[in-house]
């Protein structure tokens, strides 16, 4: 699937990047494929247009802002949030030509991010309960751009048979790959997997799980957010701490991602630093992101293809496809791949998955 060419998936907010990347002035971002530029109005709220001066092209990006319109760094045309053109500097006196415009896109703030709608929105932004909730802390752990797609980072986050080995360093069991199994429920917003995994606790993760147990157990209740965000729902039971990381795999490009993740934690800072914390999942999602970058973006969701073998623990990531494809068909799409996807002899199944 090439995100740039599914059109459905423009009718949902995506997290740009965080709103304090604004304080010092118009960003760019490129999302899907199309550029934008994002700044911070009068009022405080992120705005976002098409990163391209109506004139003579120049990124707007490359402009200032000015009483919360953006001014085109090259000759000063201004545009306000609706992407009218509101200011010819040249020609004071003049009446602005009609049609003198950029696209404008929907834009908002929520969980310290600007998020961005390029198309009506079929949803909300996802409600992520603990934000603001009494005693939990929320902590910006990554902003990156990753070569992969969003759907592989998806399919690696809820896929508990890697830890083994790509996770073999820290809390990955070598001896014990098969992984448990997960309990399904469908939602109105993807599903949600429950499960209860035992993970290596070496002395180096004492505080962030709060245990000092050389084995100890994660409880994950993890959700998925069509299309591209997802809940890591982890606490551990022997200590009560729970470590909850939001990820949203923003589609840059077909074969880029931007990884937004942020953490909360039901503990304080003197129990667990905050750059401990950054620290430790540094290590995880660099490991994450060496093997997904060795991938091949272009992931089918059409699993009749039978381009790629599964095994029964590729269940949360064939769900994630199958809900993918849905959603494409509910409007009117088919999958698109770059040239001819490879396909191989249709391959025997490995397992239903359970
Ligand atoms: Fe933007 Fe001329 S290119 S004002
Ligand atoms: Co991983």
């Amino acid at each position: 699937m090439l995100t740039t060419r599914q059109k459905v998936l423009r009718r949902f907010w995506y997290a740009l990047m965080p709103v304090s990347h604004l304080d010092d002035g118009p960003k760019p971002f490129r999302l899907m494929g199309e550029d934008i530029v994002l700044w911070k109005q009068a009022d405080g709220t992120p705005a976002a247009v098409r990163d391209r001066c109506c004139h003579r092209t120049a990124q707007l990006s490359k402009g200032t802002v000015e009483n919360g319109n953006i001014v085109c760094g090259y000759h000063g045309w201004t545009y306000d949030c609706t992407g009218t053109c509101v200011k010819i500097p040249q020609q004071p006196d003049m009446q602005i030509p009609a049609g003198a415009r950029v696209p404008a896109y929907r834009a908002q703030e929520k969980y310290g991010y600007v998020w961005v709608a390029l198309d009506d929105p079929l949803k909300p932004i996802p409600h992520f309960p603990e934000d603001g909730a009494p005693g939990y802390r929320r902590i910006f752990q990554f902003y990156e751009e990753w070569k992969t797609s969003p759907l592989r980072m998806m399919e690696n986050s809820f896929d508990n048979s890697h830890f083994s080995f790509v996770h073999k360093g820290n809390f990955g069991l070598l001896d014990q790959p098969k992984p448990a199994p997960y309990e399904f429920r469908e939602t109105d917003y993807g599903f949600e997997a429950e499960t209860l995994v035992p993970i290596r606790n070496p002395e180096a993760s004492f505080k962030i799980t709060g245990t000092t147990e050389p084995i100890t157990h994660r409880h994950l209740v993890n959700r998925y957010y069509l299309p591209f965000s997802r809940r890591f729902g982890c606490s551990y039971p022997a200590s009560g701490r729970d470590h909850i990381i939001y990820n949203c795999a923003t589609p840059i490009d077909d074969d880029r991602m931007m990884l937004v993740q942020w953490l909360y934690r039901n503990d304080s800072e003197a129990e667990c630093s905050t750059q401990a914390l950054i620290d430790w999942d540094a290590t995880i999602t660099a490991e994450d992101r060496d093997i997904l970058e060795a991938t091949d973006y272009d992931a089918c969701i059409d699993t009749t293809r039978k381009v790629e073998f599964h095994m029964p623990s590729d269940k949360p990531g064939l769900v994630i496809r199958k809900q993918l494809l849905d959603l494409l068909r509910a409007h009117g799409e088919e999958e698109i791949h770059r040239g001819n996807l490879a396909q191989s002899a249709a391959p025997e199944s490995l397992g239903t998955p359970a």
